[in-house]
């Protein structure tokens, strides 16, 4: 791996899952673990990054003397935390499994079981990487997830343009033994200057190192483009 290209580079890590509220005492969430995250970290680490990692509420302690760690709960949370690094970030990389909705309103008291039934009103919220996808400068990478049961690769093109990303990580849901909770994942990289790029299963620090290096191989392409760009 090249060591040096990483060096002092800071990087914003998102990771985890989101916990919406619906009273004090309940939430929607999902399952992510956020192992993915604090591997992908780990590697920035040992290649001497300065790592920002904004995390949803996982079960993995990590320290590290250049790790700031912000915990968060809900996605608004998790986004205004964010806009504290984003705009400094060389790298960015969206590994947050978000709540794509939450509750319209949070009950104050705790919900009691009167009703045989109730519904639950959801609206949707904000899609943090499509909006540091709008304010990307053109030296700033960004780096998405895409969890997908169909379609896939589809699916992800479609995030990798929309949220405007240099490179979309694709797990399918498909594959045994990967993605949510597993210590194992696989992977397909899907950069804009790339054909699909496919990985075999492998353990999570393995993965996050692959991602890694196709970070560093991202960073060094474009530092090829700027040195030719100044002969023509
Ligand atoms: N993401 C985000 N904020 C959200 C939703 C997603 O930052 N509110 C990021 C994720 O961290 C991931 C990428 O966007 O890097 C794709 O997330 P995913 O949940 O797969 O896609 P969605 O845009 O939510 O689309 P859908 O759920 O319809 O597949």
């Amino acid at each position: 791996m090249n060591a040096t290209i990483l060096h002092n580079k800071k990087v914003l890590i998102t990771t985890g899952p989101t916990r919406e509220a619906i009273d004090p005492v309940r939430y929607i969430s999902n399952h992510s673990t956020g192992k993915m995250g604090y591997a992908i970290a780990k590697q920035f680490l040992q290649q001497g990054a300065q790592v920002f990692m904004v995390s949803g509420p996982v079960c993995i302690e990590l320290q590290h003397s250049n790790l700031t760690i912000v915990q968060v709960n809900s996605a608004n949370e998790m986004y205004m935390a964010c806009c504290r690094f984003f705009e400094d970030a060389d790298i960015a990389v969206f590994a947050a499994a978000v709540a794509d909705y939450r509750p319209a309103k949070i009950a104050e008291q705790k919900i009691k079981k009167e009703e045989s039934s109730f519904t639950i009103s959801m609206v949707k919220n904000i899609d943090i990487a499509y909006e540091f996808g709008k304010v990307k400068k053109t030296k700033q990478l960004s780096v998405g997830f895409a969890l997908e049961t169909n379609d896939e690769l589809v699916h992800a093109q479609n995030k990798l343009q929309k949220k405007n990303f240099d490179m979309v990580i694709l797990n399918s849901m498909n594959d045994a033994n990967s993605a949510f909770g597993y210590d194992t994942n696989k992977i397909t990289a899907i950069r804009k200057d790339q054909l699909p790029r496919e990985f075999p299963l492998k353990h999570k620090t393995e993965v996050a190192r692959d991602i890694v290096k196709e970070i560093c191989s991202l960073l060094i392409h474009r530092y090829e483009h700027k040195a030719l760009a100044y002969f023509e």
